[in-house]
């Protein structure tokens, strides 16, 4: 059901030091910030040729990120994103299966304009997944 890994993203204390980092240690493609309010977080996408990393920064109060960069001061992984061709389809398939779907089990309007999901952490190996309609 899953297809492509779409991003892995990864929440970080500090945004410039994380992209000049990427940029010139790691000699990656940054994108420039953008705040995403609706979400409580600023995104900067890193394009690699197969897949793209996305940071994560807190924006505002009571950012969803702040509370994952308390208990990891360094900054760490966040979630993984895998693509999906029908987000309905899936989300359903999935509830069926008794995995958790996180919020209203709506899609939202994600990063990247397209329809987003998460899922619960603990039905998936300790890792939170955003499913992304491709
Ligand atoms: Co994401």
């Amino acid at each position: 059901m899953i297809g492509r890994l779409n991003h892995v993203a990864i929440a970080v204390p500090d945004l410039d030091a994380a992209c000049a980092q990427y940029k010139n240690t790691l000699g990656a493609k940054v994108g420039a910030p953008q705040d995403e309010p609706d979400h409580g977080v600023t995104v900067v996408f890193v394009e690699l040729p197969n897949t793209k990393i996305e940071f994560l920064y807190p924006l505002g109060e009571n950012s969803p990120i702040q509370g994952f960069l308390d208990k990891n001061p360094s900054g760490g992984i966040h979630h993984i994103c895998y693509e999906v061709d029908d987000i309905i389809v899936a989300r359903d398939h999935l509830k069926a299966s008794g995995a958790r779907v996180l919020g209203t089990g709506e899609p939202k309007i994600g990063a990247h304009g397209k329809p987003v999901l998460f899922l619960h952490p603990k039905d998936f190996t300790g890792t939170l997944v955003e499913l992304e309609q491709a």
